[in-house]
């Protein structure tokens, strides 16, 4: 892998009553792209926040909104995210979510964002073959969604390797991401495997130091 690392901050782990003020402290720190986690108590038992949020987070930074949709039915509401500022819009591959997955991915397209597929721990790879051109980003879950602060789990990284390999025999080469559990253990593992985003919200946000968390975990990709 050339691709250089990026870093995700996830604001799931951010302070809520200073929303604003949190996603400044990590645009400071480096981060590459903001990850935003919606939550409708469906699909993933907790309720995070919707588009009214992501708008005032778009006003916070000018970084890439990278918003992950863990929502049942996401072709009713992708169009107020995309009108809110979302720059890639990431839609859970499984049919508890949408049965038109490659429709919704098209439409997320023709919306002007940048189309991305998440696989939950569960999901096999085999499962977004017939979408993967379509997407710039695959979003491997590590851990089961719903929740920040969960343990990375280490049976994923064969999956991102399949992935990654399956990504180059087709020509491909869509960014990989990864979210759940990552800390600078993790990480050095996970780029291994052929990940080249990842999403960080207790190991960023639960730090003192924003900059020095985001720093140690691009300290550990580079190995
Ligand atoms: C989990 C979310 C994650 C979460 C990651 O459902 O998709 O983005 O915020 O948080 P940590 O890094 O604490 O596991
Ligand atoms: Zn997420």
């Amino acid at each position: 892998m050339t691709r250089a690392i990026k870093i995700a901050p996830s604001v799931l782990a951010a302070d809520f009553t200073r929303l604003g003020e949190e996603v400044q402290a990590v645009d400071r720190a480096g981060a590459d792209w903001i990850h935003v986690d919606i939550m409708d108590g469906r699909f993933v038992p907790e309720i995070s926040f919707g588009p009214t949020v992501v708008e005032a987070i778009r006003r916070s930074t000018q970084k890439p909104l990278n918003v992950h949709l863990m929502v049942v039915e996401p072709e009713r509401t992708i169009e107020r995210y995309a009108k809110a500022g979302a720059d890639h819009i990431l839609i859970q591959s499984e049919p508890g979510s949408t049965v038109h997955l490659h429709r919704v991915l098209s439409q997320v397209r023709e919306l002007g964002c940048q189309p991305g597929v998440v696989v939950d721990p569960a999901t096999p790879i085999a499962w977004i073959e017939q979408v993967l051109h379509l997407v710039g980003v695959v979003l491997v879950m590590t851990v089961n969604p719903g929740f920040g602060g969960q343990r990375f789990l280490p049976e994923m990284l064969p999956k991102i390797a399949d992935l990654r390999r399956l990504c180059r025999e087709r020509g491909l080469d869509p960014h990989i991401e990864v979210d759940g559990g990552q800390d600078p253990l993790t990480v050095r593992k996970t780029i291994e495997a052929g990940a080249d985003v990842i999403v960080a919200g207790t190991a960023i946000f639960g730090a003192d130091d924003y900059g020095q968390a985001v720093a140690s975990l691009r300290l550990a990709a580079a190995g």
